[in-house]
């Protein structure tokens, strides 16, 4: 019998589908904002409904059973009935409420916004899947289940992760009942330690989408990257830090508000607010200062989880699990010696945690040994789409290399070549892996206002991460741990910022990315040809996209970024491509 898990994540953001086997494979696992095209896909279902037929042909072959897992619980929580009959604008009496808090941190609209969102997005959830099953297989049996939000946070970290026991941390914006849970894992089984309930909690993923709000972004547009982009530039602003150590403090596993006159608080929060011509240092120091709060209070909330498990292996996951620099500190900060994050923590990644629980649930005595999750579960692109475009293309010129890609990539590279690369399929979680990636040579500083001026057209304050052939890393980085993901920020050593200076930040610190030949073979064959040219094995790798954009999806996205920057080459699956005449 053939049963297959489909997880959906159904929060109104960063919705995504994953497909396990009952084998307890991961078959498929991608972010909806790629097939869109369309940043978040704010407001989109997981299951659109023209793509679900061509996924279930490809990867549910005869579904005798479908198990359809969503990442949120169905059940209305507390919070949205008071908000559903007193309504959001109108609600004096809930001045002393919660609610009145987490109103108060972001405007209003925005929050009502966001639970109008919320609840439209789990009441449509799975309804597409459900009618294309009956259509094309009403033999098929389907049933549903729906998993707390955090548990599903817990499962895509813990599963996807090779530990056999670890302590879990869920640090997030919210959930169904307040913004964090934590969890001891072992046996394949989570135990929830204790889940922060109730909205006069505070949230550290509320807190961090105000420090970017404070700094002159947006959150929305998940800008959450420039604030930790732009604290490298900053210092302490001590008056800052001394108003966010009144709002909130660490007591337990929870985060509170301590003070009673938070609303007068909260809003001395907008006299360091920044706007688009603000002078950078200014919003480089409130950047800097939220992230070093920030890091604080963590810090304190994984100390007391190391405590209660007296595990030293961590798993993190949330959207607060994406801040790379602090990641990067954990085991010089907390007792923590081992730290997994998934590549997909934020809200996309809950897919594929929601179809492992409902796998595990059906399955509980089959268990594999622990391993590290690969993150290239997406979409391939097709030799035949590269074919189709060789025989109508009129003006570009093609290489058809099976032997040769990337020892001659690599000598582009080497060259000074700005490079498209496209292979295999393509990542689960926002970072550029080495399959959707734009790629370049990391030895010269310049090479990030290239790029920047070529291809990204974004802000300078922003860093270039490097990727880097993990047998080398340990001569490169300081206090240096896997970072598979490009999760962690480390510092680089003195000696050697010079020799990779295009991935360094100002605070001589990179995001690195450690490239295994198990993990990716042709990604690490092309930095290892590069090392053999330079004898530098590392690349510049950034995602494979333009500001605003998610990263390609299909050959068109990837020529329309090629066509209309100054990318030099090319690369997908076996074929180099280039320009007609050098710039
Ligand atoms: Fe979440």
């Amino acid at each position: 019998m053939s049963t297959y898990y489909i997880g959906l994540s159904v929060t109104y953001h960063d919705s995504a589908l994953a497909i396990i086997s009952d084998e307890g494979e991961v078959l498929f696992a991608e972010a909806t904002e790629r097939y869109l095209q369309n940043k978040r896909a704010l407001n989109c279902e997981p299951d659109q409904l023209f793509r679900i037929p061509k996924l279930l042909v490809q990867h549910c072959p005869n579904p005798k059973r479908v198990v359809i897992a969503i990442n949120w619980r169905k059940k209305r929580p507390f919070y949205e009935n008071i908000v559903k009959k007193l309504g959001f604008l109108s609600a004096p009496g809930l001045l002393k409420t919660g609610i009145k808090k987490l109103h108060s941190t972001l405007k209003n609209y925005q929050l009502h916004h966001m639970m109008a969102c919320q609840r439209s997005s789990i009441d449509r959830a799975g309804l597409n899947l459900v009618r294309i099953l009956q259509e094309y297989y009403p033999d098929c049996a389907i049933a549903f289940k729906d998993y707390d939000h955090h548990l599903t946070h817990a499962a895509t970290a813990c599963y996807g992760s090779a530990f056999e026991e670890a302590a879990c941390a869920v640090i997030d914006s919210y959930g169904e009942h307040g913004s964090m849970a934590f969890y001891r894992y072992r046996n394949w089984k989570l135990e929830r330690l204790h889940e922060a309930k109730g909205l006069s909690k505070a949230s550290l993923g509320l807190y961090y989408m105000k420090i970017t709000e404070l700094c002159g972004f947006d959150w929305l547009k998940g800008e959450e990257w420039k604030v930790m982009g732009l604290a490298s530039y900053g210092k302490l602003n001590q008056k800052l830090y001394n108003l966010l150590s009144s709002i909130i403090v660490v007591n337990g596993f929870d985060c509170k508000h301590p003070s009673e006159a938070f609303f007068e608080l909260i809003a001395k929060l907008d006299e360091f607010k920044q706007h688009p011509d603000s002078p950078i240092e200014q919003m480089a120091d409130v950047a800097y200062t939220g992230q070093v709060f920030f890091a604080d209070l963590v810090t304190q909330l994984l100390n007391d989880l190391h405590e209660v498990t007296q595990c030293d292996n961590l798993t993190l996951a949330g959207g607060c699990a994406l801040n790379s620099t602090f990641n990067g500190q954990i085991t010089q900060r907390t007792r923590f010696k081992q730290v997994f994050i998934p590549s997909a923590p934020a809200d996309d990644g809950c897919a594929l945690g929601a179809a492992w629980l409902a796998y595990h649930e059906d399955s509980p005595l089959q268990q594999k040994p622990p391993q590290l999750q690969t993150p290239y579960t997406g979409s391939t692109i097709k030799d035949d789409a590269v074919k189709r475009l060789i025989r109508f293309n009129r003006s570009l010129a093609f290489q058809h290399l099976p032997d040769s890609v990337c020892a001659e990539t690599a000598r582009l590279l080497a060259d000074g070549k700005l490079v498209g690369w496209v292979q295999g399929c393509a990542e689960y979680g926002p970072r550029a892996l080495g399959n959707r990636s734009i790629l370049a040579d990391p030895r010269k500083a310049a090479t990030q206002d290239l790029i920047n001026e070529k291809v990204k057209f974004r802000e300078m304050f922003r860093p270039f991460a490097p990727s880097i052939l993990h047998e080398y890393a340990d001569e490169y980085f300081e206090n240096y741990h896997e970072s598979p993901y490009m999760d962690k920020t480390l510092h680089i050593r003195k000696s050697m910022q010079n020799k990779i200076a295009a991935v360094c930040h100002v605070d001589g610190t990179g995001r690195l990315q450690t490239v295994k030949r198990e993990w990716n073979p042709r990604f690490y064959d092309l930095i290892e040809q590069f090392y053999q040219l330079t004898q530098v094995p590392v690349l510049l790798n950034t995602s494979f996209n333009i500001m605003g954009k998610p990263l390609v999806h299909s050959l068109e996205d990837a020529l329309t970024v090629f066509m209309t920057t100054g990318l030099d080459v090319l690369v997908v699956n076996d074929y180099l491509i280039t320009k007609p005449r050098e710039e």
